[in-house]
């Protein structure tokens, strides 16, 4: 069993190897994946530690070079580097992509994200590896292993969702970033990132999805006892693409700016989109006590209680007595 898995493990070290040597040092990688990366702003240094890489855009460049080497067939499917034809031969799951090696917490390459150039929107944009025996999606953060001393030092992390947000923002020095890449957030992430800190800070796209995705994820955090802030990106940026517009010292002065904790943040964009109706107005708050109900501790509780009542303009009394009642239900 342990032999299996590190049998996988030793297939997509090799593989992640083989994918960051045809970016740095084959022309075809070079003209294609380097330019790109280099055209996103990533620097060297990023690109070497991130282990980033590039697939060649052919049938079986890394099957045939690895079975060549003797790495078995068994482990080429069961890692989805490589994938079966009818006839049982064997052809590359990744061409023509950059590469995104994604590691244990430990730092061993367990599976990879291989992301399109082309714009074709038929094409999906991310290819992400199957499920294995090393690889469980729902119990992985992206860029973990990169940020976790950091997430210890400053006891924040902060959640992103995607790759490319990882990268750049840990390039701007801000190094305690994770990403939950794809899935919507879980259960086990979020302990993931409580053996580390209990302090997380939610910096999602701006987009419909990316608020949506927000609300759901910070009243899980809250659920699992952990403290959760929001910061809010224009419509249409995620913290990549926004870092790479204003640049290190301005993104994270928009950080510490519009950072807000959960009762704040949930309140203006319940409220905003209520508008002026009084029934709607009291659906908001409704649902704001419902976020606060979730929290395991009571005391941390009530202080939110209280927040709640000067932010909303409500008697504190009425919002306790809304609280136990969601409690009550709740047991
Ligand atoms: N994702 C995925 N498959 C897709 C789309 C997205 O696995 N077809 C995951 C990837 O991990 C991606 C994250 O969800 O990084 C966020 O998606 P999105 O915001 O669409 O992509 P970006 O990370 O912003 O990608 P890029 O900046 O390269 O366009
Ligand atoms: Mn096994
Ligand atoms: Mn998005
Ligand atoms: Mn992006
Ligand atoms: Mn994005």
């Amino acid at each position: 069993e342990e032999n299996h898995r590190e049998s996988l493990m030793i297939v997509s070290g090799y593989a992640a190897k083989f994918f960051h040597e045809s970016l740095l040092e084959t022309e075809e990688g070079q003209n294609i994946g380097l330019s790109y990366f280099k055209e996103r702003g990533f620097t060297s240094e990023t690109i070497k530690k991130f282990e980033l890489g590039y697939s060649p855009d052919q049938w079986e460049a890394f099957t045939a070079k690895a079975l060549k080497e003797g790495y078995q067939q068994q482990f080429l499917e069961e890692t989805g580097l490589s994938v079966k034809r009818d006839n049982g031969t064997l052809y590359d799951r990744y061409r023509g992509r950059v590469m995104f090696p994604i590691h244990s917490f430990t730092g061993r390459v367990i599976a990879f994200g291989g992301r399109t150039l082309k714009t074709d929107k038929n094409v999906p944009k991310y290819i992400n590896s199957p499920e294995s025996e090393i690889y469980h999606k729902s119990n992985i953060l992206y860029g973990l292993y990169f940020a976790k001393k950091a997430i210890r030092d400053e006891d924040n992390c902060y959640l992103v969702e995607g790759y490319a947000d990882v990268l750049s923002v840990h390039q701007a020095g801000i190094e305690n970033v994770v990403a939950s890449s794809g899935t919507s957030l879980t259960v086990e992430q979020i302990r993931l990132i409580g053996r580390f800190t209990k302090n997380v800070t939610i910096l999602y796209d701006g987009d419909a999805a990316g608020i949506k995705a927000s609300l759901r994820g910070l009243d899980m955090i809250l659920e699992e006892g952990l403290n959760v802030k929001v910061v809010l990106f224009p419509d249409g940026h995620d913290p990549d693409s926004y870092v790479r517009l204003v640049g290190t010292s301005a993104f994270k002065a928009h950080i510490d700016k519009n950072r807000k904790d959960f009762i704040l943040y949930k309140t203006d964009i319940l409220l905003k989109e209520a508008g002026n109706d009084p029934i709607r107005r009291a659906d908001v708050i409704r649902e704001i006590v419902e976020s606060i109900a979730k929290i395991p501790d009571s005391i941390k509780a009530s202080v939110f209680i209280k927040e709640c009542s000067h932010i909303l303009e409500i008697d504190e009394r009425a919002l306790l007595s809304e609280l136990n009642k969601m409690r009550l239900n709740k047991a």
